[in-house]
């Protein structure tokens, strides 16, 4: 029976991330994950296979869109095989880097599926090793839709959705969120009818409202069809094809389309099967998500939860900053994630990033503040690579000008978004990201225009 001082439960960004600092700080660490490959959803059949395709179609769209008004004569063809194969080895680049990880770091990888017979306890296939400290980072997976039966073929989850073996003619998105608007780009750029019905009037809900609306503009001028405030009832499969059957909710009317490919994209639930959580009595939520203290305990001792099996929002980053708190937190530190500046980030083009406070949620909280914005029209290098569209939005406090959240959409929104999150973590003032000076010409510098409209005024707006 081996012993360590941490086992974690699990390889993707939360687990490994915890694992790796563990061992830095010097504990004897073990992590458990059962698939071929490290890296958990996130690398396998998340985050990074969705970008890789996600950067392969917005070559294709730029082919088609753009190459011509540069001069540049081009007839591209699709090799989804080929695009696919790319996208593979990318996956096989990123989770072959966390082995090399842990073993640089001394990290035991365990291979199997954990189960915990009883605090201090972790078995793996047939042995049982021992730890002082666990820590389930088990992730989650996508969440059934009643009436609608995945098959990974022809309903697929986000999952299947890595793997179509042929391109679809017709597709049905269900769920205007962040998978159904990053899968449902991929599919529309690779000349797909894509339709995306959603359940509420509006997209990417908890999002920015005016951001929501450019975003379903821009994309719809793309292609993509949205059916807003309809619930999905039911999929059928007949054959190669899936009628998806919808009743619109201001009138209880009820429709049908048929689509080649249905991708059930309404959310992910935490994923805590067979690890024995009932027996041993640890807490959950009616939603199924471990209950924890703000240290990350679990009601068993020496019990940690952490990532998208805990409350939150579903975010490999958010999950990666609450493995290294509670890495710190074991090795006797002061672990701490600051959950009011996490940023979320759509990876369509353009991408659309977000941080802090919205206006709706300030105004339900009664707070004063006012709002710096800054069209992408005006910045010199967005036009120059015809990326024009959306806008810098910055949120202040209205009398000590601290920055209370940023909303963005337009071009390389989900790096620009950053120097606002430092900012914010500075208690920094708008003002202070407008005495910033930006290099000209970069797309930042619509930050700062934005910055500066919370003040006297953007000088190219
Ligand atoms: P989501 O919560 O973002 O969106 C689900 C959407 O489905 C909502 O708009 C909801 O109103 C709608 N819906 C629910 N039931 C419906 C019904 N019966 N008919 C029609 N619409 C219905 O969930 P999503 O997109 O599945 O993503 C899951 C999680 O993964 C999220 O937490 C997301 O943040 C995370 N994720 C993050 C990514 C990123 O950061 N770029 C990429 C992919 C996923």
């Amino acid at each position: 029976m081996a012993q360590f001082d941490l086992i974690v439960i699990g390889a993707g960004p939360g687990g490994y991330v915890c694992a790796i600092r563990a061992a830095q700080l010097g504990l004897k660490v073990a992590c458990v994950e059962g698939r071929e490959t490290l890296g958990g959803t996130c690398l396998n059949v998340g985050c990074i296979p969705s970008k890789a395709l996600l950067h392969a179609t917005h070559m294709l769209h730029e082919t088609h869109e753009n190459f011509e008004k540069m001069g540049i004569i081009a007839k591209p063809k699709v090799d989804w095989a080929k695009m696919r194969a790319y996208k593979d080895d990318v996956i096989g680049q990123n989770t072959k880097g966390i082995e090399f990880l842990f073993k640089k770091n001394k990290v035991t990888w365990l291979k199997g599926w954990a189960s915990i017979p009883e605090a201090g306890k972790v078995k793996v296939g047939d042995e049982t090793h021992q730890a002082k400290n666990i820590v389930i980072a088990s992730g989650s997976e996508a969440a059934s839709l009643p009436g609608v039966e995945v098959d990974e073929k022809i309903v697929v989850t986000s999952t299947g959705a890595l793997e179509l073996e042929k391109l679809p003619k017709k597709m049905v998105v269900i769920g205007g969120g962040v998978i159904g608007l990053e899968m449902g780009s991929v599919y529309a750029r690779l000349g797909a009818e894509v339709t995306v019905i959603e359940y509420l009037d509006r997209l990417i809900p908890g999002n920015d409202g005016e951001v929501a609306k450019t975003f379903q503009r821009i994309l719809k001028k793309q292609g993509m069809e949205f059916i807003l405030g309809a619930a999905v009832q039911k999929t059928e499969v007949k054959k190669t094809k899936a009628s998806v059957t919808y009743k619109l909710r201001k009138d209880d009317s009820e429709h049908q389309m048929e689509a080649d490919c249905v991708l059930l994209a309404t959310g992910r639930r935490p994923f805590t099967d067979g690890m024995g959580l009932k027996e041993l009595g640890i807490e959950t939520t009616k939603g199924g998500q471990i209950q924890t203290d703000k240290h990350y305990a679990t009601s068993v001792k020496g019990i940690y939860a952490l990532g998208d099996a805990i409350a939150g929002p579903m975010l490999a980053h958010k999950a990666e900053d609450e493995g290294m708190a509670v890495a710190e937190i074991l090795a006797g530190q002061a672990g701490h994630v600051n959950y009011g500046v996490i940023p979320g980030v759509i990876y369509t083009t353009p991408e659309v990033a977000s941080v802090g406070e919205t206006e709706e949620s300030l105004k339900e909280a009664g707070r004063a503040y006012k709002v710096g914005k800054f069209s992408f029209m005006g910045n010199g290098r967005a036009k120059a690579v015809f990326q024009g569209e959306g806008f810098v939005k910055i949120l202040a406090d209205k009398e000590t000008d601290r920055i209370l959240g940023a909303h963005l959409i337009g071009p390389m929104a989900g790096d620009l978004i950053h120097e606002i999150c430092v900012a914010m973590e500075f208690g920094a003032a708008a003002e202070d990201l407008a005495r910033t000076c930006h290099a000209h010409p970069t797309f930042s510098e619509a930050v700062r225009e934005a910055a500066l409209a919370c003040g006297d005024g953007a000088i190219h707006a």
